[in-house]
This record gives structure tokens, C-alpha cells and sequence, in this order.
């Protein structure tokens, strides 16, 4: 089948690599010209892994183009993936005009009929203004709209695209459910869930997954705040209370909250919408707020150890808003350095992916290093951020001799308070001592 995608950001090339590999031609279109530019000489802009491989692979069969000429996009799919950026509006709610201006495109450029599945988080209605906005601008276009949000994970987006727990579509037709069937035909597998409903249902499933997951995030989040005050150990209580099958123990892990592109603005849009229909959804605004609070956790642990900051220098393991990913978007790394900064702190910094994102950040306000070692040398503190594999079982007694002062503010729970004891370390957890 041949399918365009427009927006290569993390959903659209995962998406487009992914569907080239099933044997797909795929034709990636995307406005930003230095992106397009990189991707013809083969060169990935964002570090997924996996990816890359993917993208040579199919680029060598034939399988896998990429332009920045949306009327080629338009014309060259007869299914056309809407994957481009939904960000954040000043007051929350989402910014569709880079949605709207793809099913635009779409509306002027193509000929006969074509699929316009918006993949894109979009607010329930979107689909239902697309259709409109096309039949407004071409009133023979024979574009249809369809909704199919994707739920995979930076750091496992391919594996998640190609395995997915679920595919959920919404449609206004029979035909474009069986069209929406072809494309994932390679995909299928008699126990993966495929659900077809309407639009509305369809890009509210997406609202409710995120909002879900970011408020089982702030519950455990607040219940490991009040530990820290009671003398109980969060990781303890997680896992007796993921013995119960009702809450299962994912999404249980305590730590400074959650960040990236998807679960902070998809609150705040839902939020928006809700509101805009004369609802306000407390518990979703309080999840965002306890979210916000919980970034800088770990702020009156590190101030209880050093009430004065300024001439003490620390330094940050992790900067990316989880492992496996170069994504810094709302990463609660940016709120902890902000604030040491303010503080008069020196901050020494250390990411395997992030560091050239965080630059564009901070420039010469922080020290930029390319090992924990060396970032940790010298300095009266480590701040973990970021829980990547290589911070798990590195050697922290030879760190530790290397530091000014032991300290140990663990963001994420990961290392094991007696033995840091052992070694020297004074630490510091969310939820546990
Ligand atoms: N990143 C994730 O993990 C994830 C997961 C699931 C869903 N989503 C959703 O998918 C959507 C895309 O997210 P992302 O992280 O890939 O975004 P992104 O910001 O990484 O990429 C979006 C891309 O769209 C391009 N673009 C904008 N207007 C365009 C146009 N008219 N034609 C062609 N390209 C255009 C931009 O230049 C950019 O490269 C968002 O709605 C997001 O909420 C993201």
C-alpha cells in the first residue's frame, strides 16, 4: 500500500520506518527542511533505538522516502498519517493548527479517495472539525477522516509499534475501518485487541490512557510524600499494594514525577477541554499541580543538608525525561537545574543522549561532562534524575572517593540505602531513608 506520513517527529518516523518495514511504501513528509535534509543522508535527528537500522534498512529497499513537499504528500498515499506536534497553548489546551494544516493540504492537493487518519493527541471533536474544515475547502474532496491515536513509549517505540497491546480507530465508515485493517494487516495477531468506534471515542481513549497512567504516577508519588514522613518505605508499600490484580505494580515507582512531551500536555488539554464544555475536572488539574510540586522533591532534602548552595557544586545524573530517549520536553531535570541555579549552585551534568538538548537550554550556565564519573568528581553532591540502565550498578564507592562530599539524592529510587550507607554515602530518597 502506499502511505504518506506527515510530521517525522517520534511518532510519525517511528511510524513511517515501522510501516516500510512491513512492506509499505511509505513517503515521510515533514516542513522542517534541516530534518529532511538529515534523513536523506541517512542521518537520524532523535535517538530512538533501533531506529536508525530500521530506516537504512528500508531506504536501501526502495521502501522509505522522505520530502518536504506536502502536495507530494497529498497526492503520492492513498492512506495519509496525520503525525505532526500537538504542543501546548499558553492556557493549556492543545494547538491544532499544525493538524489542521495538514488535513488543509490534504483537502487542496489530493485527487480521489484517500484516508486522512489523524494520529496525532488531538481533543475529541478534532476528527469531526477535519472532515469539516476539508469539505469546506474542497467540496468534491473524497477524503475521509479516521482517528487511530498511538500509544507508544520513547525509549521502546519501535518494539511498542510493532507489538502493541491495542489498536483503536475511529471511523465514519465500514470502508475506512477494512483500509485501517490492510495497513496493520502485518501486525495482527489473534490476541492483539483491535477496537473500532466512533471519532470522539477514539481520540478520548488517548486522553483517558495518558491521564490514567500520570494519575497512578501522582497517587504513588503523594503516598511516598507522606512515608517520607511517617518512616514507612515506598518501595515497600508499592509492592504490597501491587500484589493486588485490581492495581497490578506498574506505574507504581516513586520518584521526582513525570515529564516529556506527551503526559503533561495531554493533562492540560483535557483539562482545556473540559472546561471549554463548562466542566472543570479537579482531580486531572490536581495531578498536573502535585506534578509540578513533585519535580522539586527532592529541593528541601538537598537544602536540609546544604541550607546555603552558593559555593557548593553538584552534580545531575540524568537529564532526559526518562532513559532511552535524548527527549528533554518538561523533563523535571529543567525544574531542578532552574532551581539550583537560583540557589547559586554549581551544577555539573551528565546524560548518555541528552547532553547537546540540555546545551541548547543552559549554555554556559552548567558544566556539561561525558561520563558520571567525571560530571560526580569534585562536587558535594549526586543528583539522580534520570534512571538510565548505566547509573544502576556503577561502581559509587569509587565515585564516592573521588567526591568532595558523599551525598546521595536518589530521584528515582534506584539504589539501596543500606549499601550506600556502607560505602559512606549520606542518602537521600523520595519516600524511603
Ligand atoms: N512522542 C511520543 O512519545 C508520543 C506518543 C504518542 C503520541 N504522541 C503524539 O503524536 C504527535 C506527534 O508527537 P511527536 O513527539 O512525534 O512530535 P514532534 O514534535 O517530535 O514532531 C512533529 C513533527 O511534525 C512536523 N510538522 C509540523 N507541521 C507539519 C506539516 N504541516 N507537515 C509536515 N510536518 C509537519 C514538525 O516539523 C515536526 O518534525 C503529538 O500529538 C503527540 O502528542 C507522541
Amino acid at each position: 500500500m502506499k502511505i504518506s506520513i506527515f510530521g517525522t517527529g517520534y511518532v510519525g518516523l517511528v511510524t513511517g520506518a515501522c510501516l516500510a518495514n512491513l512492506g509499505h511504501n511509505v513517503l515521510c513528509i515533514d516542513i522542517d527542511e534541516n530534518k529532511i535534509i538529515q534523513l536523506k543522508n541517512g542521518v537520524v535527528p532523535f535517538y530512538e533505538p533501533g531506529l536508525k537500522e530500521l530506516i537504512t534498512k528500508n531506504m536501501g529497499r526502495n521502501r522509505l522516502f522522505f520530502s518536504t513537499d506536502c502536495q507530494e504528500g497529498a497526492n503520492f498515499g492513498e492512506v495519509i498519517f496525520n503525525c505532526v506536534g500537538t504542543p501546548s497553548k499558553e492556557d493549556g489546551s492543545a494547538k491544532l493548527d499544525y493538524v489542521f494544516n495538514v488535513a488543509k493540504d490534504v483537502a487542496r492537493y489530493s485527487q480521489g479517495y484517500k484516508l486522512l487518519i489523524n494520529k496525532s493527541t488531538v481533543p475529541p471533536g478534532t476528527a469531526r472539525k477535519c472532515q469539516k474544515t476539508i469539505i469546506e475547502i474542497n467540496p468534491n474532496s473524497e477524503v475521509e477522516v479516521a482517528s487511530n491515536p498511538e500509544f507508544l513509549k520513547e525509549g521502546n517505540a519501535v518494539h511498542d509499534f510493532t507489538h502493541p497491546d491495542k489498536i483503536i480507530i475511529g471511523v465514519k465508515s465500514d470502508k475506512s475501518a477494512e483500509i485501517i485493517k490492510q495497513v496493520y494487516a502485518g501486525l495482527m495477531r489473534p490476541y492483539l485487541k483491535f477496537l473500532v468506534t466512533n471519532w470522539e471515542t477514539s481520540e478520548m481513549s488517548k486522553y483517558a490512557n495518558n491521564s490514567f497512567l500520570a494519575t497512578k504516577i501522582s497517587f504513588i508519588n503523594e503516598i511516598a510524600n507522606i512515608c517520607d514522613l511517617v518512616g514507612a518505605d515506598i518501595k515497600e508499600v508499592s509492592q504490597a499494594i501491587g500484589m493486588d490484580y485490581r492495581i497490578s505494580p506498574k506505574f507504581l515507582n516513586a520518584g521526582t514525577g513525570y515529564g516529556g512531551s506527551c503526559f503533561p500536555k495531554d493533562i492540560k488539554a483535557i483539562c482545556a477541554t473540559a472546561k471549554e464544555q463548562g466542566y472543570r475536572s479537579k482531580l486531572l488539574e490536581e495531578v498536573h499541580q502535585l506534578n509540578e510540586r513533585q519535580k522539586l522533591v527532592l529541593l528541601p532534602k538537598i537544602n536540609f543538608v546544604y541550607p546555603d548552595l552558593k559555593e557548593k557544586k553538584l552534580a545531575i545524573w540524568g537529564l532526559s525525561f526518562k532513559p532511552k530517549t535524548d527527549d528533554i520536553r518538561d523533563s523535571c531535570s529543567l525544574s531542578v537545574i532552574k532551581e539550583l541555579l537560583k540557589s547559586g549552585a554549581k551544577i555539573n551534568v551528565y546524560d548518555p543522549e541528552a547532553i547537546d538538548n540540555i546545551k541548547e537550554i543552559f549554555g554556559e550556565q552548567i558544566n556539561y561532562f561525558n561520563s558520571p564519573e567525571a560530571a560526580a568528581k569534585g562536587t558535594d553532591g549526586i543528583i539522580l534524575v534520570t534512571e538510565w540502565d548505566e547509573f544502576r550498578n556503577i561502581n559509587l564507592k569509587g565515585i564516592g572517593e573521588t567526591m568532595l562530599a558523599k551525598k546521595m539524592f536518589d530521584g528515582r529510587n534506584i539504589y539501596n540505602p543500606n549499601y550506600l550507607r556502607e560505602i559512606g554515602f549520606e542518602y537521600f530518597g523520595v519516600g524511603r531513608k
